[in-house]
This record gives structure tokens, sequence and C-alpha cells, in this order.
């Protein structure tokens, strides 16, 4: 595969990754506030969190998997100690940054989400104020993860711009 159909499908696993984010944020939780019953609540959030769990854990895998393949040919057109030398420090603070959102991502989806969805198919009821607390812990550690991808996406405009820089 091309380096530009790599970095295509990191930039575009990146938008579907931060959109449903958003969607997730500023739509779908709200939204689920609004509805009357706690049995309502439960089900639309588990309607839709079966869409956004794997949709944004998969696009975050595809960001993920691209930007190591991104990282192979910057290894090959840098080799050696040049490499460390000219990309270490701003690649360590991007791979920091992408540890924290795997772990939030993780926390959101594979926990709180997964949760909720499981519950619903057992055809169990969440008790009203637990689920308030898990759609605000959602709400927070998912603005939180959409703030670091946006501090990410500025430091690894950093990283292209040095890795162009004439030597
Ligand atoms: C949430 C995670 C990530 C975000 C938001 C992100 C964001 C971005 C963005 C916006 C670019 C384009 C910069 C530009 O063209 O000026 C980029 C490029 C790049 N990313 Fe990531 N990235 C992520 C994860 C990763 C990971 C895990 C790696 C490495 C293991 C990586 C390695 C790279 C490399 C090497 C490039 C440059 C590709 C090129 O210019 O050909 N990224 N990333």
């Amino acid at each position: 595969m091309s380096d530009q159909v790599i970095l295509w499908v990191h930039l575009l696993s990146l938008a579907v990754y931060f959109g449903s984010g958003v969607m997730l944020t500023a739509g779908l939780l709200p939204s689920a506030a609004q509805l009357p019953g706690t049995r309502e609540k439960q089900r639309f959030l588990a309607q839709v969190l079966k869409v956004y769990n794997p949709l944004s854990i998969g696009a975050l895998g595809v960001v993920l998997m691209s930007g190591a393949f991104n990282l192979t040919s910057y290894k090959a057109a840098f080799p050696g100690l040049q490499f460390f030398s000219l990309l270490g420090g701003v690649l360590g603070l991007k791979l920091l940054l992408v540890f924290l959102v795997i772990n939030l991502s993780a926390a959101v989806s594979l926990g709180m989400g997964h949760r909720i969805v499981r519950t619903e198919v057992r055809g169990e009821e969440i008790a009203p104020d637990r689920l308030a607390r898990l759609v605000t812990r959602m709400q927070i550690l998912t603005i939180l993860a959409l703030a670091l991808t946006a501090w990410i996406v500025w430091v690894s405009l950093d990283l292209t711009r040095i890795a162009r820089l004439p030597e």
C-alpha cells in the first residue's frame, strides 16, 4: 500500500472516531437524558451504544494500525539515530497522548457502554441514579478523549512539519 493510501486511511478513520465521539456527547447522551423513564433511557442508550461501541473502538484501532504503518516509511526515510533525534520528542508526546486516549475510549466503550448494552440484552434494569452517574461519566471521559485527540492532531501537524524540514 502506498504511503498516501495509508495516510488517507489514518485520516478517514480519525474522522469516524472523532465524529462519533462528538455525536455521542453533543447529541445522543443529551437526548437520552431528556427521556422520561429510566427504562426508556436504558433502551435508547443500549440501541445507540450497540452501534457506537464497535464503531468508535474499531475506528480508533484502524487509526492506531495505520499510524504504525505510517511510521515504517518514516523509519526508512530517517535511518538509525537520525529518526530519534529528529522525531523522538514529538513522537514520544504523540504516543503518550494516544495511550491516554486508548484508555479513555476503552473505559467508555468496552467498560461503561458495553455494560449498559449487556444489562438491556439480559432484560435487567440499572438503578436510576447509577444510570445517571454512568451517563455523566461517559460524557466527561468522551469530552476528555476528544480534547486529547485534538491535541494529538496538533502534535501530528508538528510531526509532519519537522519531517519535511530540509536537513
Ligand atoms: C488518536 C490517535 C491519532 C491521531 C489523532 C493522529 C492524527 C494524525 C494526523 C492528523 C496526521 C496528519 C498530519 C499531517 O499530515 O500533517 C497524522 C499523521 C501521522 N501519524 Fe497519526 N494519529 C494518531 C495515531 C498515530 C499512531 C498510534 C502513530 C504511530 C504508531 C501515528 C503515526 C503517524 C505518522 C508517522 C504520521 C505521518 C504520516 C505521513 O506524513 O506520511 N499516528 N496523524
